[in-house]
């Protein structure tokens, strides 16, 4: 941390406070000013980042969108007072604002009461609306990013972000950025355009959050197919064409979104039509604590071995299509159906530890060979590098039945595995080599593997290798069966500590008796196919 409680600044005039947060990029000091004879908030750009080559740039970009800032006059924008050079270090001062954030009010007060929920909003998106037309974008709205000023109740956009737009390799290197239910699809691509939809979808989400209390699932999620909990599921009485707004605003891909704060703000209902109306009480579906009791029970559930036939069996080819592919404007469709059940209060799927792979390259040049399935290849990557080892799990294995032709189906039969082209089951476990460090993939099934085949090709060698049958041999080589137990689909770890091998699942997935009755079906097939490839 750059400095310590009671420190003094500038010769004497601002002495640190307290330390009021410090994330990835900034560390936010509470400090008295005794010019004003008033506390100030004063940021800094983390230390962490000075060992960055690009620090200087960093800091010089901090230092202008905060100049930028400094020149938007707004009732919903927090003020900046000064820059300030200290210690080597560009920092910036900013009023104060006494009250909490909207995260603290909605933790401590549940959520908000209709008129409050869209007042607030509103007030925020003017703040917006003025920021963009100065060509800046916040890139991080969220209830914890806006203060409620005590007293008046106005909302104040807070933790702008200030070193974000200019940064992509910062992305990666230095922070889980992006790793919510506030931020849209494009903040995970450091290659995508960044616009005022950008925003739209932060503040819908926001609106979410603060009329059902719970945080969305997050983008990334969301585009493997897995559909949002609508807000009405969540709390009835918000009124449809409130819930219809938050839904336009947050559209998975920015194209079907408000392409302006404006566009997005008319879709709420009008203010003066709130007058009069009687204020709507929050009455969720489920109560708070019932979904925290939910989710735990939910965390211990294995889910159904049959989830990915179910979901093959209930969409279409061109659904799948669009489910394995990553949104392009290209191939963009609505969202399909509303069902399925999102994270509750905080999704639990989306914050892996990203950045893991973080030295890796943004996007991958794919061989020509690779044609169509570029795209899909590049959200599975998208996937692991972000160290999201379950959707990159399910990503491949629809991937995969898609390249067989066997989507339609949701499980492989010998003939498919024999069939499926080595060049792309080898790139395929190049990229989860590459992105878990040599833990997972196909080349290191096969090296485990190997030690259970009772003889390859050799007709002098008939004894397996290992006392067990070879199904259960293969098995607990990659930790599918756990002492004598089959773990169910939704049982197998999906971090890096799992066993060597334990993903991806591959040609294994899909059968109604699990893994050990896919393992009896496949395990010759699926060993020789990756003799042959590897
Ligand atoms: N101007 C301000 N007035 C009062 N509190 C603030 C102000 N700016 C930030 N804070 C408090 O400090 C916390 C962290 O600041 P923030 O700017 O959001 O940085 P970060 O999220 O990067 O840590 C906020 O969540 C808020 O509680
Ligand atoms: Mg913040």
């Amino acid at each position: 941390m750059a400095w310590a409680v009671g420190e003094q600044l500038q010769g004497g005039r601002y002495r640190i406070e307290a330390v009021l947060g410090e994330g990835g990029f900034g560390i936010t000091y509470r400090a008295w000013d005794s010019v004003r004879a008033d506390q100030v908030v004063i940021k800094v750009l983390n230390d962490s980042l000075r060992e960055d080559p690009d620090y200087p740039r960093f800091q010089q970009n901090f230092m202008n969108e905060a100049l930028q800032l400094a020149r938007c006059h707004h009732p919903h924008v927090v003020k900046v007072e000064e820059v300030i050079w200290e210690q080597e270090r560009w920092c910036i001062v900013m009023e104060y604002i006494r009250g909490q954030t909207l995260h603290q009010l909605l933790r401590q007060k549940g959520p908000l009461p209709l008129p409050e929920a869209l007042r607030l909003t509103r007030e925020v998106g003017s703040a917006l609306m003025a920021l963009h037309e100065q060509g800046i974008l916040h890139r991080d709205v969220k209830p914890s990013n806006i203060m409620v000023r005590e007293g008046s109740g106005q909302a104040v956009l807070i933790d702008f972000g200030l070193a974000r737009g200019y940064t992509q390799g910062l992305i990666q290197r230095h922070t889980s950025y992006g790793t919510d239910g506030y931020a849209p699809l494009e903040q995970y691509d450091s290659l995508r355009r960044r616009g005022a939809f950008t925003d739209v979808y932060a503040l819908a989400a926001t609106l979410y959050t603060a009329l059902t209390g719970m945080v969305p699932m997050c983008a990334p999620v969301r585009a493997t197919g897995r559909q949002l909990d609508t807000p009405r599921s969540l709390n009835p009485n918000i009124p449809e064409v409130v819930e219809a707004a938050i839904l336009k605003g947050m559209a998975l891909h920015p194209e079907e979104r408000p392409q302006t704060m404006a566009e997005w703000l008319a879709l709420l209902p009008a203010e003066a039509s709130q007058q009069g109306r009687k204020p709507v009480a929050f009455e969720p579906a489920i109560r708070t604590q019932e979904l925290r009791e939910l989710e735990q029970v939910l965390a211990q559930t294995p889910e159904p071995q049959d989830g990915l036939e179910q979901l093959l069996a209930s969409h279409s080819a061109e659904e799948l299509e669009q489910l394995v592919a990553p949104p392009t404007p290209a191939t963009a469709k609505k969202a399909g159906r509303e069902e399925g059940s999102g994270s509750l209060i905080f999704p639990e799927v989306c914050p892996e530890e990203r950045g893991k792979g973080g030295s890796l390259p943004g996007t991958l040049s794919w061989p020509e060979w690779v044609g169509e399935a570029a795209p899909a290849l590049q959200g599975l990557w998208d996937r692991l590098r972000a160290g999201q080892w379950g959707e990159a799990d399910r990503w491949t294995t629809a991937l995969m039945l898609k390249l067989a032709g066997r989507s339609q189906v949701g499980f492989f039969d010998p003939k498919d595995v024999q069939a499926f082209p080595c060049p792309m089951l080898r790139l395929i476990d190049q990229l989860w080599v590459r992105a878990s460090h040599g833990r997972f993939g196909f080349s290191v099934q096969k090296q485990l593997w190997q030690g259970c085949d009772p003889g390859g090709t050799s007709i002098g060698r008939s004894r397996s290798f290992s006392a067990l049958p070879r199904e259960e041999c293969m098995g607990e080589a990659v930790g599918w069966r756990i002492q004598g137990r089959w773990l169910g689909y939704g049982e197998l770890k999906t971090s890096l500590d799992a066993p060597p091998g334990h993903l991806p699942v591959g040609f294994f997935w899909g059968y109604s008796g699990g893994l050990r009755s896919a393992l009896l079906t496949l395990d010759r097939v699926v060993l020789k196919k990756l003799k042959a490839c590897f």
